[in-house]
């Protein structure tokens, strides 16, 4: 594939204004202005790093690293920080983006969903899906968890609108939406749909302020339109383009065919994922007429846009790679690999000088090698049956390790068959989170069932499997990790 560079991504330039006092001679010369650039910020929901990318050059230029699950991103306004919901230790993980470390995790009152930031920086609003629900709201200067705003039911996602003026959270359970005033922080209204709500986006009036949000519902390909003002439904629901059934992708829709979108900065687009077909589709605004569609990868989760846009940055969770879409062309530029079941996919503005630092701290090479690092037909062919394999007085693996436990293994197919693509894909990503890539003897998978005298663990609640490191199904595994290809 080609890989073609988008031409006309601006660097924006923010002058420094210098307020001079009559009389009194500046002591310094003006600072040089002070040049930011847009980053696409990638999550990847099966994996622990988030990838950012440089629009300008569409490759990945630095790596958030140890933030396991991670579901929601959003940037500070100026720059400086990332904040990335975190979904195993229920915190917002705040990320300085010179150095790409977590420098806080703040708890949060539940299981956390997708995070939205009001336009000044100093509150995240984040989307608490466990039960009762709520919309946390952190105060970006003490670091804290100031308030619960209660909901009906568990939030999946929260939005802030462009005017920064209301939170908007949609419950898949509660299968409602409320808006929040991001003044007060208390509940305005509450909406109710006859589906979960789903991913939405907002369209804004000549003066900034919401005019319609659009919003996908569970098991619904496509959309449904509210007056923001007037707190209702109106006109009918539209629906996206279908495909002939051989051409679907049914499975693992997760009860959301349609499940991603956005209105392009300019308000001219509207842009919506589809996970049936493997491609995203847009209307023009503000009469929702059908402008296309454009075959991406497959599982398409979320999108956002490039600041003049130009490019739609598409998160294909089934296919773990970014795809940029020409909004004018309506054509794919390019496919960018990137980590485990992408799919919260930001746009954040940062200072040049922060992204230079990351280029010097994380070179590509570093990157592209690890991320290469295991090989899923080595996984599929040598690693994957010993999970099935029956041995001597012992449980096979797959008996215990495809329920409840955290190293998960898909369902066992009915006897005689073996799992298939999509399941193994899912076996590869639950097995790579066993594993140190490169390090055998720091891999879970490697020293729960082996012997403790052969330099195993002490206890693993599903027995001891291999009672030395010759073992050839040991051998085999610890090939895998070190990054061996067939
Ligand atoms: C009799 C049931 C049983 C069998 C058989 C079994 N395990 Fe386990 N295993 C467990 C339990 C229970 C745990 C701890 C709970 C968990 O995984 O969260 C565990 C933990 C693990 C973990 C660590 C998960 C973590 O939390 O980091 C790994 C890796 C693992 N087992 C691999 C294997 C492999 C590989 C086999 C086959 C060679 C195997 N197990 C066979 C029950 C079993």
């Amino acid at each position: 594939m080609t890989v073609r560079t988008p031409r006309s991504l601006r660097r924006l330039a923010v002058g420094v204004v210098i307020a001079s006092v009559a009389g009194v001679a500046p002591l310094a010369l003006p600072s040089p202005a002070h040049a930011q650039t847009p980053i696409i910020v990638q999550t990847n929901a099966a994996g622990d790093n988030i990838h950012l990318i440089d629009p300008s050059t569409n490759t990945i230029v630095g790596e958030i690293s140890g933030i396991e699950v991670n579901h929601g991103a959003t940037s500070a306004p100026d720059g400086s920080r990332f904040y990335i919901t975190n979904e195993v230790d229920h915190t917002l993980d705040v990320v300085d983006a010179r150095t790409l470390e977590i420098t806080h995790q703040v708890p949060l009152s539940g299981r956390p969903n997708n995070v939205a930031i009001r336009a000044d920086g100093r509150r995240v609003y984040v989307a608490i899906v466990s039960a009762p629900g709520a919309v946390d709201v952190i105060d970006t200067r003490s670091m804290e968890l100031v308030k619960s705003v209660r909901t009906a039911g568990g939030v999946h996602n929260t939005f802030i609108t462009p005017d920064s003026k209301h939170v908007v959270a949609g419950s898949i359970a509660g299968r409602n939406l409320t808006v929040i005033d991001a003044e007060t922080e208390e509940a305005l209204w509450t909406l109710f749909f006859d589906a979960g709500v789903r991913p939405l986006s907002f369209e804004t009036n000549p003066n900034g302020s919401t005019r319609r949000v659009f919003v996908q519902l569970s098991d619904f390909h496509g959309f449904a339109i509210v007056d923001f003002e007037e707190r209702r439904e109106v006109g009918g629901r539209i629906e996206l383009p279908e495909l002939p059934e051989a051409e679907q992708h049914t499975e693992f829709l997760q009860g959301s065919p349609s499940h991603g979108q956005g209105v392009t900065p300019d308000g001219t687009m509207l842009w919506l994922c589809s996970k049936v077909n493997s491609y995203v589709y847009a209307y023009s605004l503000p009469d929702l007429k059908y402008v296309g569609g454009v075959h991406v990868g497959s599982h398409p989760d979320w999108l956002t846009f490039s600041p003049d846009s130009r490019y739609v940055y598409v998160a294909n969770a089934g296919s773990n790679s970014t795809s940029v879409v020409d909004t004018q062309t309506l054509e794919e530029v390019v496919q960018i690999p990137v980590g485990q079941v992408p799919k919260r996919v930001v746009t954040a503005i940062v200072p040049d000088v922060t992204v230079a630092g990351w280029n010097a701290a994380a070179p590509g090479s570093r990157l592209s090698s690890t991320r290469d690092a295991l090989d899923f037909d080595f996984f599929q062919k040598e690693v994957q049956p010993i999970f099935v394999r029956k041995r001597e007085g012992a449980a096979r693996c797959v008996v215990c390790h495809s329920t409840r436990t955290a190293f998960r293994l898909q369902p066992l197919p009915p006897e005689g068959a073996t799992w298939n693509p999509e399941q193994t894909r899912r076996n590869f990503q639950t097995a790579r989170r066993m594993v140190a890539p490169g390090d055998p003897d720091a891999s879970r998978l490697l020293l729960l069932p082996l012997a403790e005298d052969a330099g195993g663990n002490s206890f693993h609640p599903g027995g001891k499997h291999w009672t030395s490191k010759t073992d050839p199904e040991w051998q085999a595994i610890a090939t895998w990790i070190r990054g061996s290809r067939h």
